[in-house]
This record gives C-alpha cells, sequence and structure tokens, in this order.
C-alpha cells in the first residue's frame, strides 16, 4: 500500500527517494539473462493518489505522471498485480468537498 500526494504533476521527492533506495540491481531486479527481470514478484500492489486536480480523465489526463511512473518503476521491479484509487479534486470548490466520500465509495465497490 502506497498512499501518495501528486506535487507538481509527480511524486513527492521523499517517495521517489525511497524507490531510488529500493531500485537495486540484483536485489529488486536484474539484468542477468539481458533484459530487465523483476525480482519482486507476487506481490498486491494498492495505491492511492491524491490530487489538487483531477487527472485521471479530462484536460489534465496528459499530466497524469505519478500513475503511470509508479505503474512502470513497481512493474520493472516485479509489481504488476497493482491497483489504483484516486482522490483527486482536492483543490477545486466544486469537487473538493465529493473528492474523499468520493474515492471511499471506489474503495467500497472494489472487489478485494
Ligand atoms: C508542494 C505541493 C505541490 C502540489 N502540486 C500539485 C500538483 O501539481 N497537482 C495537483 O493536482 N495537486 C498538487 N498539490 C495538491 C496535493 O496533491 C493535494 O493537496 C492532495 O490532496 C494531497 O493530499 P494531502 O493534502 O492530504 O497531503 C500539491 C501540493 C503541495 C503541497
Amino acid at each position: 500500500m502506497i498512499g501518495v500526494p501528486v506535487y507538481n504533476f509527480g511524486i513527492p521527492a521523499v517517495l521517489k527517494g525511497w524507490i531510488d533506495q529500493v531500485a537495486r540491481a540484483g536485489a529488486t531486479f536484474t539484468y542477468g539473462d539481458g533484459t530487465p527481470k523483476g525480482l519482486v514478484i507476487n506481490k498486491k500492489v494498492y495505491l492511492s493518489i491524491a490530487s489538487g486536480a483531477v487527472f485521471s480523465e479530462g484536460p489534465y489526463k496528459a499530466y497524469d505522471f505519478s500513475e503511470p511512473y509508479l505503474r512502470a518503476v513497481l512493474g520493472f521491479l516485479g509489481m504488476t498485480d497493482i491497483t489504483v484509487f484516486r482522490v483527486e479534486g482536492t483543490a477545486i470548490p466544486d469537487l473538493a468537498e465529493g473528492a474523499l466520500p468520493k474515492a471511499l465509495a471506489s474503495v467500497e465497490e472494489f472487489a478485494f
């Protein structure tokens, strides 16, 4: 489970720092046979991504670097079974109040 806010269109530096410590050739991935292979396998990952704007759809979808990056780097390490829950629009007056209830409802609806 990773809970992460969107900071300046990406992930916070502290999470990037953690990834940089965890991604280690020979420990969490290998290029042993010439192609990259993740070594962190059989893991279920839940990502909870909070953002002031809406990135999962609409005009800012092209600026959604957080989810694609996390899916890419975690997948590179072998974690491909990733479920994402998003709390979006926390900075948009019309959406802010409903952002968390909407996100919680999406968790309730998910078949764990
Ligand atoms: C330094 C900083 C940068 C942020 N940059 C963005 C951003 O680029 N896009 C966005 O939608 N929200 C941005 N936000 C808003 C957060 O993503 C938003 O507040 C989110 O709900 C974080 O959850 P929290 O308030 O519970 O920490 C930023 C917030 C901070 C503090």
